[in-house]
């Protein structure tokens, strides 16, 4: 069995990541190789087989021993130490959360049910990099697979709703302080079915602002009964990285552009925004399409093209059952809603999606790499 090495495995992506590879059997078929920061020497977790103790994730030569890498530690590890690693020889498949590889020439974002082609075509070529891709993206491109798959997206413009888990576990905690120190101030009032709205209001007000530095540590402004229209860098270009991201990544994952000749990307673009849900993504989308397809086709098209996608009927009902963070949070389908034609055309598409950014938009798309490699 092929010597894997698990690095990150502790930290919220790294344990969900665990979590899917033992409900998907993955840890049958690799004899792995627990890494850590912390606590070299350790005992390892159950699922070890031979390898009981942790190995420190600094050690080149204990690292270039495993035949496949799978790394959740983050940026900082990967700039670090996947250099000294290359540096040192090792040729090794690197399966890696992290974004700092994934623009790289030599790297290809794995989203298997979208680019199976794109992966096998560069594994056919020597290429051991394979990175997953921007949580939005990936949880996109799930959902909307199919139009892309069909040529039928000219453009794209996504609005998104993303959450709290996206800036990593401490800012879950900070949106959930929040909350509470707001409830906790208005809590009397609330429990006075005579006391004014508007007083609440205020006093609600009073506490977002009045909250101390060490409540908005994460943040830097609070996300609790508000939201945060700005996602990671400033690109200086009145762009954020994350916006940056949404067009970039996904002609790369879908093999077009820069890169791939005789290709055009596909210009997809947006806002993105921070809200206060906990681990799922949402995205309203605006598609112009290559041509008028029908409604319904529509629907086949996306609803055919993977086994997580799911169409849910453009009707208030389902809509708020079934097309929000609370309905889909934990686990792997990716419901696509509020289809309909736009009043700027028929050739103008509206869509919703959500998805768990813990699952197709980090775990998920690694623990698939791996079993791509070990087939
Ligand atoms: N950049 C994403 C976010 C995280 O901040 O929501 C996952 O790619």
């Amino acid at each position: 069995m092929k010597l894997v090495g698990l690095v990150g495995w502790r930290g919220m992506v790294g344990s969900v990541l665990m979590q899917r590879m033992q409900e998907e059997g993955d840890f049958d078929h690799i004899e792995p190789v627990f890494f850590t920061t912390s606590n070299p020497g350790g005992a390892a977790p159950k699922m070890a087989k031979n390898e009981t103790t942790l190995k420190s994730a600094l050690d080149i030569a204990e690292l270039a021993k495993c035949e496949i890498i799978i790394s959740c530690q983050g940026g900082d590890y990967t700039t670090e130490v996947f250099p000294q690693l290359r540096a040192a020889g090792w040729n090794g498949y690197w399966i890696d959360a992290a974004s700092t590889l994934r623009m790289n020439d030599d790297a290809v974002i794995v989203l298997d049910p979208v680019n199976q082609a794109v992966i096998k075509n560069a594994m056919a070529r020597g290429v051991k990099n394979y990175i997953g891709g921007n949580c939005t993206v990936s949880c996109m491109l799930i959902g909307l697979g199919g139009l892309f798959e069909q040529g039928l997206v000219e453009w794209m413009s996504s609005m998104t709703y993303q959450a709290a888990s996206g800036g990593g576990a401490q800012h879950m905690r900070e949106l959930l302080t929040q909350f509470g120190t707001i409830n906790g101030t208005v809590r009397p009032l609330l429990d006075n079915p005579a006391s004014a709205i508007l007083e609440i209001d205020r006093t609600v007000l009073a506490t977002q602002h009045g909250l101390s530095p060490e409540e908005t540590k994460q943040f830097g402004v609070p996300l609790a009964g508000n939201l945060i229209p700005w996602i990671d860098k400033d690109l200086g270009n009145g762009q954020s990285k994350e916006e940056w991201k949404a067009g970039a990544e996904t002609n790369k994952i879908l093999g077009r552009g820069a890169g791939f000749a005789g290709t055009q990307p596909i210009p997809v673009d947006g806002l993105c925004v921070r809200i206060g849900a906990m681990r799922c993504h949402s995205q309203a989308l605006t598609i112009k399409l290559t041509r008028d397809v029908p409604l319904d086709e529509i629907e086949d098209i996306i609803g055919s093209h993977n086994a997580w996608v799911k169409v849910v009927p453009n009707t208030r009902e389902a809509s708020m059952r079934e097309l929000s963070p609370a309905a889909v949070s934990g686990a792997l389908g990716i419901p696509v809603g509020r289809l309909r034609k736009m009043a700027m055309g028929n050739d103008y598409l509206s869509a919703f999606t959500v998805g768990d950014q813990l699952l197709w938009g980090a775990a998920e798309p690694l623990r698939r790499m791996l079993r791509i490699v070990l087939d």
